[in-house]
C-alpha cells in the first residue's frame, strides 16, 4: 500500500477560509469513520449518483468502513467553525493507488457547500499527496456532463494525458 504523508490533525490553527467557510483539509484516518458515515448519509441522491456513477445503494456506514480501512488513502475536509456542525466532514477525496504508479481519485463535497472552493482545495491536497507518495498518474472516472468535476480535473497543477468517453462516462488521466 502507498500511503500519503500524514499531516497534523485538524485544529483551528490549520483551518483556512474557503469561500465563506473555515475548513481544515487533512489526510483521512481510521477515526474518521463515524464522521464520514454521517457525511455520506447526508449527501443527496444526485451527488451520490455522480460520486459512485449510479451506484447509490451502500449505506454511509458501509462506505465509511471501506474508505477508512487503511489510513492515508485520501483526504477529508472538516468544517472548523463554532456552531452545531463544527468538526463535521464536509468533503472527501479518495486516492486509491493502483500498484503501477497511478491512483484512482474521486471526490464528494456536501451539497450545501458545493461551488465554494472546497473541491479545488481537496484537489490540491490530492495532487500534493500523490507527489509525496511517488505517484505519477491520477485517473478519474466521471459522468461526461459533470461540469464541476471537469473543472477540478482541468485546473490542478498537472496535465491531462488522456481523455476518453464511452457511454456517457468519461475517463481522464492526469500526469502529476
Ligand atoms: C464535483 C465536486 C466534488 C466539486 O466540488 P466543489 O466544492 O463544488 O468544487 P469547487 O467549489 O472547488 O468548484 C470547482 C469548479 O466547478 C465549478 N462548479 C461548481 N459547481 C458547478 C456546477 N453545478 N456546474 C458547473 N460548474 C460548477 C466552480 O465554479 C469551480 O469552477 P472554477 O474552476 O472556474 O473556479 C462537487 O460538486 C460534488 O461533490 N459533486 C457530487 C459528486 C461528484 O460529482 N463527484 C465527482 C465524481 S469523481
Amino acid at each position: 500500500m502507498v500511503a500519503v504523508r500524514s499531516h497534523e490533525r485538524s485544529h483551528p490553527g490549520s483551518s483556512e477560509r474557503v469561500g465563506d467557510q473555515w475548513v481544515s483539509i487533512r489526510p483521512i484516518e481510521r477515526t474518521d469513520a463515524s464522521g464520514l458515515s454521517d457525511f455520506y448519509d447526508r449527501l443527496s441522491l444526485e451527488s451520490r449518483r455522480r460520486r459512485f456513477l449510479g451506484c447509490v445503494r451502500r449505506s454511509g456506514a458501509e462506505l465509511a468502513a471501506a474508505f477508512t480501512e487503511h489510513d492515508g488513502q485520501g483526504f477529508v475536509a472538516i468544517l472548523a467553525e463554532r456552531g452545531p456542525n463544527d468538526g463535521a466532514v464536509v468533503g472527501h477525496a479518495t486516492l486509491q493507488p493502483d500498484g503501477t504508479g497511478g491512483a484512482e481519485i474521486a471526490f464528494a463535497v456536501a451539497d450545501d457547500l458545493q461551488g465554494r472552493g472546497i473541491g479545488h482545495r481537496l484537489m490540491d491536497a490530492v495532487v500534493a499527496g500523490a507527489r509525496s507518495a511517488g505517484l505519477r498518474r491520477l485517473n478519474a472516472t466521471l459522468f461526461a456532463d459533470n461540469a464541476a468535476m471537469m473543472r477540478l480535473l482541468r485546473d490542478p497543477d498537472g496535465s491531462v494525458v488522456s481523455d476518453s468517453i464511452e457511454g456517457g462516462v468519461e475517463e481522464i488521466v492526469l500526469a502529476v
